[in-house]
């Protein structure tokens, strides 16, 4: 399916990016382009911008950025021929008819074919399944009371181990080591990834098959193996049966966490069942699934993982628009073992029940702060209503918060006015940081703006900051982030190093309230920042509280023996340097010479610390 660039050229050129990213997105004049709220990520200020001139679109929040071709791809989850269509059709241009007769083996660009593969392996694991050798499978979903009907509608199958043999002959082995259905071994053979097990392919939106999870028939672990990312799969972009469940007529969707649960709500009669792919629902997923139904139905397993799964899903699905309820199945784990015991109508009832996200967070908050009722746990009581009072502060819409806060407050008899002012508090503090976000993400735009400006081509690193900055600056972040999320290693830092060992107010400002922290307790980012007055500073304290790298690394021991030996030796330098200015040369050659001694002396000591 390959067009010459013409063709190509043609559909860009009478698709103007304005009026294709309009048709999604509501774009408000800015500068010489424009700006509006970006389409794949949550965000409440504008970070994202489309430019005429140059004919493309960036978002400074979340870096997605392109052609009016990728935020087709992107927005519609299509491949670049399908954008390409959906862009021709738009404008009513005819694509040139391709000739499929005589070369489409090889012009078939590689995602097409990867996705043949894919289709004839889920052909060849159906087939499996309804043959002989597929017996034991058979006998496994018979077991589960799937139907045929059923078994046909989700294409499950069973995999005998013998795909590779059946199409090798048909594919370069580089092809199918990237399709992620093979292994292949050192001394050169392959051979199939799954084996003996049954098999239930994974649907993208137009209903071709992306990907396969694969069960053991018995207790074996891991119970589920599921084929890779490839260039025909993202997990985080994809839901199982969201292709058929979206054409439900039931108006909403329910969401569970696994795919039997989907195939057996569907085999009762709920068409609307949709699963995450052996992940956390992600926010990408919450965009996708907003653009089908703002009204979810969350049905996780009744244990402790699921209830978790379930309070860290409804922010997700709250940042997309979409107000989720919680279905209740108690006694039971699942909604497959929900009906298997009390039916279809009794699943409905609960579905008619299921709780407001509001009630479920505060039921599932109240069960991490002990018996609250009790008279010995006053503590655990005011806790819980710190967090409550958090979770309003997070539900923007103000008449919604306001029911809810005196739902709260009649619920566990609270005072309303006290309530409200805790609220109000917590509230302003986190203003503070949102403050500070979009001031850095303004800051940041312009700046990248600037770049782009320059000399027409985007120099932006990866992380939105243009240009260089000092490098003892970043080190200082780095530390000031481990000083406000890793209690163990602060204990270690400010052995080591003063507040005056930092360059800058603000650094000194946040570092020394960091050291004030009580033993063994975490910054609260937004206290801390709030604490400042000016945007600019705000912006700065929310940064190095904040970095990226600090945040993401494990095993910090090492990074911060680095970061501490760095910022000594600038220290001692800074001494050196101010001795020889005041002529004190004896001082300064004393200085040079116990500073060798020293550092070394003081890397041995960091190296027995123990971090957290
Ligand atoms: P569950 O264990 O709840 O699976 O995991 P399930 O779909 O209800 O399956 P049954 O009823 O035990 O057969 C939920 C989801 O987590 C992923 C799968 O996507 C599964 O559907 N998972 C689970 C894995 O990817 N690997 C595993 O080993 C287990
Ligand atoms: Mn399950």
């Amino acid at each position: 399916m390959y067009y010459p660039d013409s063709v190509i050229d043609e559909v860009r050129s009478r698709n103007d990016i304005v009026s294709v990213v309009g048709q999604y997105v509501t774009l408000k004049r800015a500068g010489s382009g424009y700006q509006g709220l970006c389409p794949f990520h949550s965000e409440k200020t504008p970070s994202f911008h489309v430019t005429p001139s140059r004919q493309t679109y960036k978002c400074f929040g979340c870096q997605k950025g392109g052609n009016v071709f990728t935020f087709v791809m992107e927005y519609e989850n299509v491949s670049f021929p399908e954008a390409l269509r959906i862009l021709a059709d738009r404008v009513g241009y005819e694509l040139p008819k391709v000739d499929y007769s005589e070369k489409s083996a090889e012009l078939r660009n590689k995602r097409e074919r990867m996705l043949a593969l894919y289709k004839e392996a889920a052909e060849y694991y159906y087939r499996k399944l309804r043959s002989d050798v597929g017996r034991y499978g058979m006998e496994y979903f018979v077991g589960r009371e799937l139907n045929a009907e059923t078994m046909r509608q989700f294409g499950l199958g069973y995999s005998d181990g013998k795909l590779y043999n059946e199409i090798k002959d048909r594919y370069e082995d580089e092809f199918l080591r990237e399709s992620g259905l093979f292994t292949f071994r050192e001394n050169g053979g392959a051979g199939d990834k799954f084996f003996n097990r049954v098999m239930f392919p994974i649907f993208d939106n137009n209903g071709r098959v992306i990907a396969f999870g694969g069960r053991v028939m018995g207790d074996a672990k891991p119970k589920y193996l599921n084929s890779p990312e490839s260039l025909i799969f993202n997990k985080s972009r994809n839901l199982y049966h969201l292709n058929a469940a979206r054409k439900s007529r039931r108006g909403y969707l329910i969401l569970c966490e696994g795919y039997m649960d989907v195939i057996s709500l569907t085999q009762a009669g709920f068409d609307n069942a949709i699963a995450t792919l052996g992940t956390a629902l992600t926010e990408q997923q919450a965009q996708i699934i907003a653009r089908f139904t703002k009204d979810v139905v969350l049905t996780y397993d009744s244990d402790g993982a699921g209830q978790t799964a379930i309070s860290r899903a409804i922010p997700i699905l709250y940042g997309a628009g979409i107000r989720a309820r919680v279905v209740d199945m108690k006694p039971y784990k699942d909604p497959d073992e929900f009906i298997k015991n009390l039916g279809a109508e009794e699943y409905e009832k609960r579905i008619r029940e299921a709780r407001s996200s509001y009630r479920f967070e505060m039921e599932y908050l109240q069960t991490q702060y002990g018996d609250i009722n009790s008279s010995d746990n006053t503590d655990g009581m005011n806790a819980f209503i710190d967090a409550a009072a958090r979770w309003m502060v997070r539900q923007e819409d103000e008449l919604e918060r306001e029911t809810y806060m005196k739902a709260f407050c009649a619920d566990y008899k609270v005072s309303y006015q006290a309530f409200t002012r805790k609220v109000n508090t917590i509230g302003a503090e986190a203003a503070g940081r949102a403050a500070a976000d979009a001031a850095r993400a303004q800051a940041e735009a312009a700046r990248a703006a600037e770049v782009l400006d320059g000399d027409g081509e985007a120099q932006v690193a990866p992380n939105g900051k243009a240009g260089k900055r000092d490098e003892i600056l970043n080190t200082q972040d780095y530390l000031v982030t481990i000083l406000g999320s890793r209690p163990r290693a602060r204990r270690v830092v400010r052995k080591y190093l003063s507040v005056d060992d930092f360059t800058g107010n603000v650094y000194r400002d946040v570092v020394k309230r960091c050291y004030e922290l009580p033993e063994g307790e975490t910054a609260d980012v937004a206290t801390i920042v709030s604490r400042f007055e000016t945007a600019e500073e705000q912006r700065l304290a929310a940064d190095m509280l904040s970095d990226e790298m600090a945040l993401r690394t494990g095993d910090v021991s090492k990074a911060v023996e680095d970061a501490v030996m760095k910022i000594h030796k600038r220290r001692t330098e800074e001494k050196i340097a101010k001795a020889k200015e005041e002529n004190n040369l004896n001082e300064a050659s004393r200085l040079i010479r116990e500073s060798r001694k020293e550092t070394e002396a003081l890397r041995r000591q960091l190296r027995t610390e123990v971090y957290g």
